[in-house]
């Protein structure tokens, strides 16, 4: 397979020396790269922290392990990585905007974890880090497993349960009762879990935003509603033979009045430079070009279930180890991100991360590496368990 992935790349060499400047070569193409080479390792955290930031929903994923890297590097532009990455999601909710760093990993039994795709540019000559695409899946651990090492953990419960917006609301009351003078609502709840205490306990993660009531009030006061949230609570409700007993914390998200990507110079560099006419100016040469927008969402985060929830039940028991073997990560995780179908490339206008006159150009393929991949990958993965690692 590498052999004939070869052959495919020396026909697209031998094709682009035919073409004679000015056209920008077609000739390069993405190579595989160690995954736990330490520049890729950087990449891959600067990767993960830009999908971080354009996301508007959900926990801040930390890296688990570089699944796989292609590097094509483009002369006088830099290089664009085709990034694999195994991910974790953490205890921040991505509105907090704290850094991974500073986000603890879940609990095993509680953990969410999957793979992301990204393509993200990089020149380092002009300090430029700019993530052009990416796209993930998440999947919570496999119950089943969990239930051979920990049969009595909390387990995921239906968002829509009842009893789950019953625990939000009666936590956020408690927490109202006791706030001196701000009263806060419920924005979503984005994460719940339940467990057998001394009767059925429900334990839920809540989005809340200010509201316009305040404690003195008798009425509220109509007030634009669509007031962005504030913070994130963890409340429970567990019941009791004899009573029920509530408990509740918030965490405040700093202001959102800060400097939008402050320690990242091509964010920074971004955010300054509003979408204009030059964006949308004709292009001088004919080829097809993808002009990203400056402003959309680079990609999206999907959630799928329990992989062994997949599976019809009353099959064959195999134990937790053989389970895992029979997907690849593809099927297991299945993530697209393809800017391009063009085999040859195509070009992407990037001129905007460029603050000269001048128009700048990178090229992208289909994302590569679906049957072939370098041997120094994935790369190791610390301290991870298994069962939270794509196969
Ligand atoms: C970065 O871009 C500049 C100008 O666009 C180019 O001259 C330089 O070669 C690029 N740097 C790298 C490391 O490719
Ligand atoms: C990202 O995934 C969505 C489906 O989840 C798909 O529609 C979209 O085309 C993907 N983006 C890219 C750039 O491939
Ligand atoms: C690189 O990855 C391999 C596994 O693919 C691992 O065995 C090795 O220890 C890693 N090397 C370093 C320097 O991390």
């Amino acid at each position: 397979m590498a052999l004939l992935r070869l052959l495919v790349f020396c026909t697209l060499a031998a094709c682009c020396v035919a073409r004679s400047p000015p056209q920008i070569p077609l000739c390069s193409f993405p190579l595989p790269r160690s995954c736990n080479d330490s520049e890729v390792q950087a990449v891959a955290g600067f990767a993960l922290q830009s999908i971080n930031q354009d996301r508007k929903d959900g926990y801040v994923l930390s890296l688990s392990r570089v699944h796989d890297v292609w590097d094509h590097f483009q002369e006088d532009m830099g290089s664009v990585f085709y990034l694999t990455l195994d991910v974790l999601e953490t205890d921040c909710h991505v509105l907090s905007k704290k850094a991974q760093k500073d986000c603890k990993p879940r609990v095993l039994h509680e953990s969410v974890y999957g793979q992301c795709k990204a393509m993200f540019h990089i020149n380092k000559s002009r300090r430029v880090l700019y993530l052009l695409a990416y796209n993930c899946t998440l999947r919570p651990v496999s119950q089943r497993k969990i239930h051979f090492i920990c049969p009595d953990c909390p387990g995921p419960v239906d968002l829509s349960d009842p009893r789950v917006l019953e625990a939000a609301t009666e936590s956020l009351a408690k927490f109202n009762s006791e706030s001196l003078s701000k009263q806060y609502s419920l924005v979503k709840v984005t994460r719940a879990t339940s467990q057998w205490v001394v009767g059925p306990s429900y334990f839920v993660d809540y989005l809340i935003k200010e509201s316009s009531c305040t404690k003195s009030q008798a009425s509220c006061s109509l007030q634009s509603s669509d007031s962005a949230p504030v913070g994130l609570c963890h409340g429970s409700l567990m019941q009791g033979p004899l009573e029920k007993s509530v408990s509740v914390t918030c965490e405040f998200f700093e202001s959102q009045a800060q400097v939008p990507g402050g320690e990242n110079p091509a964010v920074t560099q971004e955010s300054k430079k509003q979408p204009s006419e030059d964006d949308e100016a004709p292009q001088k040469n004919k080829a097809p070009v993808i002009s990203p927008s400056v402003t959309a969402p680079k990609g999206s985060v999907q959630h799928l279930p329990d992989l062994d929830a997949e599976k019809p039940q009353g099959s064959k028991e195999k134990s937790p180890e053989e389970a895992t073997e029979e997907k690849s990560p593809e099927e297991a995780f299945p993530v697209q991100l393809d800017l391009t179908t063009d085999p040859h490339g195509e070009k992407l206008d990037v001129s905007f991360l460029y603050l000269g006159p001048e128009e700048k150009k990178l090229v992208v393929f289909p994302f590569p590496g679906k049957e072939s991949r370098s041997t120094k990958c994935p790369g190791s993965a610390g301290e991870t368990n298994p069962l939270i690692l794509p196969p």
